[in-house]
């Protein structure tokens, strides 16, 4: 294959969206929409990469940095204006020209790449991916003579009654001849409806001086569907979730309810794995075989091990043994390490904390900043007082340590293997291996109380 020039037009602001962002800048799948052509346009390992900015340049330009080189557009007067400016950073190059935008992120490379193999393979001078749209309107449409020849495309505008009916459309992207292409620009005129610089007359320019283009019909509208308003944008968001969701399923995850689960692409959930609804599994999760997630749960940038359940819970920069039970209604923080067959439920929030094999922090407790080993069970109200208004500090407590309810323990402390601690302590001591420590007021009982008591108030 020749070699390759990308060009991604992006200098328009997108009016549509109503907004006062660029429209390629508006996330898609928590990406700026533009990333989705670039990426498409880098998968063709093109030699040179030519972004057309205007609109907002610095800020594509910050997001994009050195992946693309930028042709700046400072007044926009139309598409082949824009690659008119781009025209510069082909001196020297001598190959393949893709002209893509940057609004249309659903076009694949494998699409991309039909476009330029057509061109090589039917010695065209230029091929137009087009597409038939159920409604047409507003697009350039494809005009074909009787042998169904390309003969040139017609703007929605600049069509006349019989051109309207035509329903294959341009979908705006091109492979060109470099040399036909920057001949042909020099050509164009802004003699329209708009007084634009149409890319499309480069068609009819190159035809006419006697060389041929061809065409790649997209069969999927999808593919090539342009993002203009807001709504589309959903509609994309919509349609790269589901491409995500099938993915998974027709990889062994059960989705209860696809129209209320959301997961990133990239994310990886083994075999057997059932994911009921209002999951939302966010960039950097990876989930094991065999659990159950959800319903209403959020886990992001987190490991869950094989055969886990989460329940009602949210797990963010957390990493979750095997066999682990987490919820209903927990909040596992960053930095916490969930060792394989912890429970962890109703209630409690634990932060960069470590929580050994088999341990139980089952009832509205906080664990934070600590070290619990293994087999520990936390009573229900637990609290680690791991701040002291200026800084934080850590608690250990070891192996098989019972910590009774409504305990606080005053952090830094170091609580001994197998030590129990007496319900309603506050721990500002630490307790050695073994011991059983009450740090509570003794308890006393007045005896009769309550009938001196009467008694003095009725003398009065
Ligand atoms: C263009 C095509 C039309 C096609 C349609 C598909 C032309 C003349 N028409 O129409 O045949 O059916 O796309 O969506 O090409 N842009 C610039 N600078 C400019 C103008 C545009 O960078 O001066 C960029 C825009 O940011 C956008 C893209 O080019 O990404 C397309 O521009 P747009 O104005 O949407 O083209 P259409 O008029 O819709
Ligand atoms: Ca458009």
């Amino acid at each position: 294959m020749r070699r390759i020039a990308a060009i991604v037009l992006a200098a328009g602001l997108g009016t549509r969206m109503k907004s006062s962002l660029v429209k390629t800048m508006h996330p898609l799948r928590g990406k700026p929409l533009i990333r989705y052509s670039i990426d498409a346009a880098k998968e063709l390992e093109p030699a040179r990469l030519i972004l057309v900015v205007g609109h907002q340049a610095e800020r594509i330009m910050d997001t994009i940095g050195s992946e693309a080189a930028y042709a700046v557009q400072h007044e926009q007067k139309g598409t082949a204006h824009a690659v008119m400016q781009a025209v510069p950073f082909l001196e020297g190059f001598d190959g393949d020209v893709v002209v893509l935008y940057a609004d249309m992120p659903l076009l694949t490379s494998s699409l991309i790449r039909r476009l330029v193999e057509t061109r090589s393979a039917g010695a065209y001078a230029a091929t137009v991916l087009t597409s038939v749209f159920s409604n047409p309107s507003g697009y350039g449409r494809v005009m074909r003579d009787p042998a169904g020849e390309f003969l040139e495309i017609v703007e929605d505008r600049d069509c006349g009654l019989a051109e309207r009916q035509v329903d294959e459309v341009n979908t705006g992207v091109y492979c060109f001849d470099s040399r036909a292409l920057v001949e042909a620009l020099e050509r164009v005129r802004p003699d329209n409806a708009q007084g634009e610089y149409y890319l499309t007359d480069v068609l009819g320019i190159i035809k006419s001086a006697g060389r041929r283009v061809g065409t790649v019909v997209a069969e999927d509208e999808t593919l090539v569907a342009g993002i203009n308003d807001r709504k589309q944008l959903a509609w994309a968001e919509r349609v790269l979730r589901d491409r995500q969701l099938d993915k998974l399923m027709l990889s062994g995850v059960t989705i209860i309810d696809p129209s209320s689960t959301f997961i990133d692409d990239g994310i990886e959930v083994g075999r057997d794995t059932v994911i009921k609804p209002m999951t939302f599994l966010e960039r950097g999760t990876v989930v094991g075989k065999g659990c159950t997630i959800g319903p209403s749960t959020r886990i992001a940038d987190s490991v869950i091990g094989d055969g886990s359940t989460v329940e009602f819970s949210v797990i963010e920069e957390s990493c979750v043994g095997d066999d682990v039970r987490v919820g209903p209604f927990n909040h596992i923080r960053s930095g916490t390490r969930l060792c394989p067959g912890v429970k962890v439920g109703n209630f409690a929030e634990i932060k960069n904390s470590t929580i050994g094999a088999g341990s139980k922090v089952p009832h509205h407790s906080y664990v934070g900043d600590a070290d619990v080993g293994e087999g520990v069970n936390m009573g229900a109200g637990c609290v680690t007082v791991n701040y002291d208004g200026k800084r934080k500090h850590r608690t250990v407590i070891g192996d098989r340590a019972f910590v009774g309810c409504n305990v606080n323990i005053i952090a830094p402390r170091k609580i001994g293997d197998r030590a129990y601690l007496a319900a309603g302590s506050t721990v500002n001591a630490d307790v050695p291996p073994g011991a059983l420590s009450i740090a509570r007021a003794r308890q006393e009982n007045k005896e009769g109380w309550v009938k001196r008591k009467m008694e003095e108030e009725q003398g009065r």
